[in-house]
């Protein structure tokens, strides 16, 4: 099982922004717990982030044939992007959304998902366990 874990705008900065919603550990953090995670279930992965939607659209394209499963936390581009939901739609891979943060009890402006309808599953409020969880959901079908 081959995964592409992606992130968007802002995660790099996991550790400085706001940790009173995102946690205090960074974004290196969150690329060990993944590598853990998928190394739980016998993945191979890569990790992804950019703070470009075009880029975003272009690795989400890359993958198509190449990826069994993808993992996005879209930040904030889950609440504008059409093109990352279309990007998803068209490669067809298997993905899950994941926010770190539970959106539906923060800012209505952040209540809206454009990747939801084309996602199996959604994780949210959960940190970095909402990766491990989308993980094993695509990989064991654990729910
Ligand atoms: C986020 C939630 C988004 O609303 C926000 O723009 C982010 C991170 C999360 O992981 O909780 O950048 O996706």
């Amino acid at each position: 099982m081959k995964l592409l874990i992606i992130n968007g705008p802002n995660l790099n900065m996991l550790g400085i922004r706001e940790p009173d919603i995102y946690g205090s550990q960074n974004y290196a953090a969150l690329c060990d717990f993944v590598a853990a995670a998928a190394s739980e279930v016998g993945a191979e992965f890569e990790i992804f982030q950019s703070n470009h939607e075009g880029v975003l659209v272009d690795k989400i394209q890359e993958a198509y044939g190449k990826v069994d499963g993808i993992v996005i936390n879209p930040a904030a581009y889950t609440h504008t992007s059409v093109a990352i939901a279309d990007a998803l739609s068209a490669v067809a891979i298997p993905t899950v959304e994941v926010h770190l943060s539970d959106v539906m009890k923060r800012e209505s402006f952040r209540h809206h998902s454009f990747v939801a309808p084309v996602a199996k599953k959604t994780y949210m409020g959960l940190g970095f366990e909402g990766y491990r969880r989308a993980i094993r959901f695509l990989c064991l079908g654990e729910a």
